[in-house]
Parts: structure tokens; C-alpha cells; sequence
């Protein structure tokens, strides 16, 4: 990818300033630290399926690939060389759970070329609206809302890109039994497993093709944590055995302490904190499991986003959308409000129709599932040490 844009969710200075006392990072990322309750990674009795596995739950699958075809999207521009695919899974019927995905299949060498999900982060930020349309998929919106054109830098050249809405209430997924929206990385990795089981049979020529899972940011939660449980169901499962070789987390927050640590290293690296600032943090911050933040610890957090004031936070080199103009474009060339023509796109009746989507709001993040998250594990280094142990790849980049 050429640019280094990534999501946690999209922060607001309103918020850091209403949030004064608040730990302003967690208000940068929005991830609601005092809901943790899980102290650290997939808990045990998730960790060791074992004797407890029962299959996961198989809907129908006759002609829903067919009919999952999208003929071809309002306004993409000449020369779509690729077949497109998107719709719905059901991962819990007696709920009506069900998760939304879009397949870009590669323009060449689609039947050999290996299947990628990939995941955004947030929590609650969708993969498709992100992931595929601002970031790695096979276009971009233009300014006008209404037409699309290729991105250069389409992961679909060389792998079949399957991007999924996660979990349930992100994007164009839902649940008709509203007390889903609250959740957990747990269930967001039963419900991922699930919808991959249900999806090969669906696409069964991907069965036994390689299959890597890549992501960014709370990412680096849900891609180790579902590498994991696939590991796991593989060796116990008389359902279908995943193909899993891989996974790639880019940006991706995997540790608190090392996030919290970092961000404060990148500010002061990249000149936007001075060295008082980046000292107080140094000295007063311990940002170790389990310590107390001191008043003296949030007091230089905040001093450190103040001093970052209207920098945007997830590519620096880039304007905010509000004083962006063509005199004035971007370094690495990204227009930073593609978010609003993803977002007028995605709302748009004949998009979502041609998408088979339900008619909903479409956001890019999810506030609801975000502020009601129930366990945010401090960190997943053993999850990816375990994956590590297990003999597939693990890249994790920035
Ligand atoms: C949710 O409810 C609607 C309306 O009853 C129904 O059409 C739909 O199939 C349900 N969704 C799932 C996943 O069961
Ligand atoms: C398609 O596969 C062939 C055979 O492996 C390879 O030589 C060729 O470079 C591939 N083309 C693309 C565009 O990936
Ligand atoms: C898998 O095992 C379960 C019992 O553990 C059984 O109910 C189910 O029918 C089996 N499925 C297949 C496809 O054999
Ligand atoms: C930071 O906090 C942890 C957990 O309470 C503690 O073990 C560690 O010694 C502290 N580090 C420093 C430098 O005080
Ligand atoms: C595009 O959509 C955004 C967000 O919905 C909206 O604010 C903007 O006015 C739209 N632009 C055009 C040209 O319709």
C-alpha cells in the first residue's frame, strides 16, 4: 500500500477536549478500557476447544453464490476485469445474525491465487467501507459520491480479497436481536470461524486454497485471536478443515503497553511533542498491565494531544479533509476526504441494492458496538506466540 493510513476509529478533537481527564489516547482509539474484563488473552476455555467442540452451525448454500454475483457496481469505471461477489452469511439463526462480506477475485490466475480475509479494526469499523474502498480493494470512490475508479494499489491483483463486516451491527452486518451489539473479541472470532465455514461452502473451490488473514489496527486482536480458534477447530473439527498458512497485521494494536509507548515515541520522534512533554510521559506514565495512572501521567497525555492539536492522527503527512484543496494536495497523494465519498456511496439506494445489502445507514464505525465493547485483552502477544509455535507464517508490519 502507498500510504500509511490506517484506522483505529476516527478521533475527534471535540472529543479530547469534552474527555479532559480521560486518558486521551483511549479517547484517540475509543476503545473503552474500563469495560475490560478479560485480563488477558482468549480465555481458557475458548483456548482449549477440546472436548467441548460442537459443530458450528451450516445454513443452505444452494445458488446463493449465483446469486451473491454482482453484475457490477453503479459507476465502476471501464476495464473491471474481476468478478465481484457480496452478500450475506447467517451465523446464528436463532438470533438472525448475520454477516455481510464482498469477494474481489483476482483479474488472472484467480483459481490458483490464494484467498486473504481481511479485517479492519475499531472496534466496531468496517472492512468493507475501509478496507476495501479507502484502502487495498480494487477501487476508490471519486469525489462526486456516484462513480468509482481503480485503485492502482488493489491487493486483488495477486489474491482473492475477502473483506468482512465484523462483528455483527459494523457496516451492512446485523442481528435482529439488538443485545448482539454488545460483544466481545471472543464472539467475534466464533462468528468469523462460523461465517468461514459457511462461506466455503458456499465458494467451495476455495476450500483447500491457501488462506491467509491480514488486518489493521484493533485488528491485530481479531486476526491472531481467529487464526487461533481455526487452529484449534482444525484439529478436532469433522466440518471443513481451514487452509490457514498465514496472517499479516499491519498497524496493528497487539499490546497496550507497547501501543501506548509507541504512539508517545512516534509523537515525539516526529516532532509534534517536544522533549519536556515526551519526558513527563517517560517518567510519570507506567503503562505496564495492572499500574495506576497517575493525575501527573494524564495531565502530559493530554498536554501531548493538545500539542498534536490538528495533526491527523492516523497519517500526519496528510490534511485534514477541512483544509484540503487541490493547491494544497497531500504527499502521498491520498485525498483525506474519501471517507465522505465512501460514505455517500455506501448510502446510496442502487449502491446498496446492487451490493445486496439491507437498506440501512451505512457508517463507517460503529459508536454503539465501539463505546459497548465487554473485554478489550491488554494484550495478544501469547495468542501470536502461539501462532508462531504452530509453524504458519506471522508478518506483522507497519
Ligand atoms: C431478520 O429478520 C428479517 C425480518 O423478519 C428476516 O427477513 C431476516 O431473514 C432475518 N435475518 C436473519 C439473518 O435471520
Ligand atoms: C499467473 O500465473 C503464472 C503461472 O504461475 C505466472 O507466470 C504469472 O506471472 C501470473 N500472472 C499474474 C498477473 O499474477
Ligand atoms: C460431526 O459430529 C457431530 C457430533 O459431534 C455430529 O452431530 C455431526 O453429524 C457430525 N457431522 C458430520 C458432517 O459428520
Ligand atoms: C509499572 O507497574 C508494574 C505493574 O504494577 C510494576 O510491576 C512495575 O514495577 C512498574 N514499573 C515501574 C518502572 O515502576
Ligand atoms: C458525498 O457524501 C457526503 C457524506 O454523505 C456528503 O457530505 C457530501 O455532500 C456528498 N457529496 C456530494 C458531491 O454529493
Amino acid at each position: 500500500m502507498k500510504i500509511a493510513f490506517h484506522l483505529f476509529v476516527h478521533c475527534s478533537l471535540l472529543v479530547f477536549v469534552s474527555c479532559y481527564g480521560y486518558d486521551p489516547l483511549e479517547n484517540a482509539l475509543k476503545i473503552q478500557r474500563s469495560k475490560r474484563t478479560i485480563p488477558n488473552h482468549v480465555t481458557k476455555e475458548d483456548a482449549t476447544v477440546g472436548n467441548s467442540y460442537t459443530p458450528v452451525y451450516v445454513g443452505p448454500k444452494d445458488g446463493l453464490k449465483e446469486a451473491d454475483k454482482i453484475s457490477e457496481l453503479p459507476g465502476q469505471p471501464a476495464g473491471t476485469d474481476f468478478d465481484q461477489y457480496s452478500g450475506y452469511v447467517t451465523v446464528d439463526p436463532s438470533h438472525g445474525r448475520a454477516l455481510f462480506y464482498y469477494l474481489a477475485e483476482s483479474p488472472v490466475n484467480s483459481s490458483t491465487n490464494p484467498l486473504v480475509l481481511w479485517l479492519n479494526g475499531g472496534p466496531g469499523c468496517s472492512s468493507f467501507g475501509n478496507g476495501a474502498m479507502m484502502e487495498l480493494g480494487p477501487f476508490r470512490v471519486n469525489a462526486d459520491n456516484t462513480t468509482l475508479s481503480h485503485n492502482k494499489y488493489a491487493w486483488n491483483k495477486v489474491a482473492n480479497v475477502l473483506f468482512l463486516e465484523s462483528p455483527a451491527g459494523v457496516g451492512y452486518s446485523y442481528s435482529n436481536t439488538s443485545s448482539d451489539y454488545i460483544t466481545d473479541d471472543v464472539q467475534t472470532a466464533k462468528d468469523s470461524y462460523t461465517f468461514l465455514i459457511n462461506w466455503l461452502e458456499r465458494f467451495p473451490e476455495y476450500k483447500t486454497r491457501d488462506f491467509y488473514i491480514a488486518g489493521e489496527s484493533y485488528a491485530g486482536h481479531y486476526v491472531p485471536q481467529l487464526a487461533q480458534l481455526i487452529l484449534q477447530n482444525n484439529k478436532i473439527t469433522n466440518q471443513t478443515v481451514i487452509n490457514l498458512k498465514g496472517i499479516a497485521i499491519g498497524n496493528a494494536y497487539v499490546d497496550d503497553e507497547t501501543t501506548y509507548t509507541g504512539i508517545y515515541d512516534y509523537f515525539w520522534t516526529h516532532a509534534i511533542i517536544s522533549d519536556e512533554i515526551h519526558e513527563g510521559i517517560i517518567f510519570h506514565c507506567n503503562f505496564s498491565e495492572g499500574a495506576t495512572r497517575t493525575d501527573a501521567c494524564n495531565d502530559y497525555q493530554n498536554q501531548a494531544f493538545a500539542a498534536k492539536s490538528n495533526i491527523y492522527f492516523y497519517d500526519i503527512y496528510t490534511p485534514l479533509c477541512s483544509s484540503f484543496s487541490k493547491s494544497t494536495p497531500s504527499i502521498s497523494g491520498f485525498d483525506p476526504c474519501t471517507e465522505n465519498y465512501v460514505h455517500g456511496y455506501l448510502n446510496t439506494p442502487v449502491v446498496q441494492l446492487s451490493l445486496h445489502a439491507k437498506p440501512v445507514q451505512w457508517e463507517s464505525c460503529s459508536d454503539f458496538i465501539n463505546s459497548h465493547w465487554k473485554d478489550i485483552p491488554f494484550t495478544v502477544l501469547p495468542v501470536i506466540q502461539d501462532l508462531m509455535a504452530s509453524g504458519i507464517s506471522v508478518w506483522i508490519y507497519r
